[in-house]
């Protein structure tokens, strides 16, 4: 069936099973028809690259997607698909997956009648939903696209919600509302923008998809306190597309490859410990400055896949060649930073610190920065005597 009263139970449903959906946030859920905020235009991937799918051409697999358990992709390369003919290189909007939506509302803990400014508005979606909960005349919403910040201005205006939104960079927030009780962005900061702090009421919240360039994969909630500053924790597993201004783009290529001019050396640290390891790559992130890792599975050119590092900003590069079952790895280094010998540091640093985990960072803001410090571990429970 592909009607969406029934696609929208369905997906509710799922929601309510994994736990994600709160009981303060199903109704909301229930009320709002997503598919009324999806564009025509979705992007999908084939293989080889992100497509097209109109919905006139397909309006079953459009409105399955619609409600469908992954993130819909609504724009690519900033609406001016970059690829060659009408591929898409880059994905620059989607209305997120459903569980990470319930997941980000449940963590943002807003209340009926609190002021809410949404950075990101996108489709308009979580723009709705939190209109439902907090009141409509309560929140706000900020895109910097115009094109999707008009789509989801009529998205909103005729489902009922008509939220204000603008059209801006979110980075600076929206201060005409301020002071806020809630700011949500549903797009990932490395650096959370210190407007946001000075807009937020003390004592109210900030949530935001936060991460490195290694890691971009945690949910952060920071309470604004009242000195002008901010303390945050991560308290979630996501991830996002980043601020327009703070995206951090690296490709290899086989010029800036070229492993036969480049140092050499071996590991006995496999690249499933440094890149796969959610708490390790978090903590070589927070140590390892602009760099990002990709990897590469083995093709026509190589037997073996290769895990990059790449800091476009020194141009400097180091890989890990992958062998399969080997028990040592060999290295190459190229440009102004030994990135591997950086990253190889770290994860020792993160292996003899314990193996600590998100919930030992704390991330503290002040008007003169944001600096990420690990906790003490907290001492094991005393038996019961
Ligand atoms: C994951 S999408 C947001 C999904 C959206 N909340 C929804 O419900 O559909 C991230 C959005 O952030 C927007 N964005 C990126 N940088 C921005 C910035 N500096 N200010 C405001 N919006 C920004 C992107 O254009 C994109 O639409």
């Amino acid at each position: 069936m592909t009607d969406p009263e029934s696609l929208s139970r369905q997906m509710l449903d799922r929601l309510t099973v994994s736990g994600e959906l709160s009981l303060a946030w199903s109704e909301a859920f229930a009320a709002i028809p997503r598919h009324r905020f999806i564009p025509d235009t979705i992007w999908i991937t084939d293989g080889a690259g992100l497509v097209p799918l109109h919905r006139s051409e397909d309006p079953q697999e459009w409105m399955r997607r619609a409600y469908g358990p992954a993130a819909v992709i609504t724009q690519v390369d900033d609406g001016h698909p970059a690829g060659p003919g009408e591929r898409g290189h880059y994905i620059t909007s989607s209305a997120s997956q459903p569980d990470v939506v319930a997941l980000m509302l449940a963590a943002l803990d807003a209340q009926p009648g609190m002021g809410g400014l949404e950075i990101g508005t996108g489709t308009g979606y979580n723009a709705a939903l939190l209109a439902h909960r907090l009141g409509t005349q309560n929140v706000t919403s900020i895109e910097i696209d115009p094109e999707l910040a008009n789509h989801a201005r009529r998205a909103l205006t005729s489902t009922g919600y008509p939220v204000t939104v603008v059209t801006g960079d979110g980075a600076d927030g929206y201060p005409d509302g301020a002071l806020y009780d809630r700011i949500m962005s549903t797009a990932a900061v490395r650096q959370v923008p210190y407007p946001w702090v000075v807009q937020t009421r003390p004592g109210g919240t900030i949530l935001t998809p936060w991460g490195t360039p290694y890691h971009n994969g945690a949910l952060a909630s920071f309470t604004v306190n009242s000195d002008g500053g901010a303390d945050g924790r991560v308290v979630g597993n996501v991830a996002f597309m980043r601020l327009r201004d703070q995206r951090f783009r690296a490709t290899v290529d086989d010029e800036e490859g070229d492993e036969t001019t480049a140092r050499h050396s071996h590991t006995t640290v496999a690249p499933y410990n440094v890149a796969s390891d959610y708490d390790a790559s978090l903590a070589i992130g927070m140590r390892v400055p602009n760099c990002t890792n990709i990897y590469v599975p083995a093709n026509g050119d190589s037997d073996y896949a290769r895990l990059w590092f790449v800091d476009p900003t020194t141009d400097s590069w180091a890989n890990l060649v992958h062998r399969p079952g080997a028990d040592d790895y060999p290295v190459h280094q190229s440009g102004p930073r030994n990135l591997w010998d950086e990253i190889e540091t770290a994860y020792r640093w993160w292996r003899d610190a314990g193996r600590p985990g998100p919930q030992r960072w704390r991330i503290t803001i002040t008007p003169e920065g944001q600096q990420a410090t690990l906790t003490q571990a907290s001492p094991p429970a005393r038996p019961a005597s």
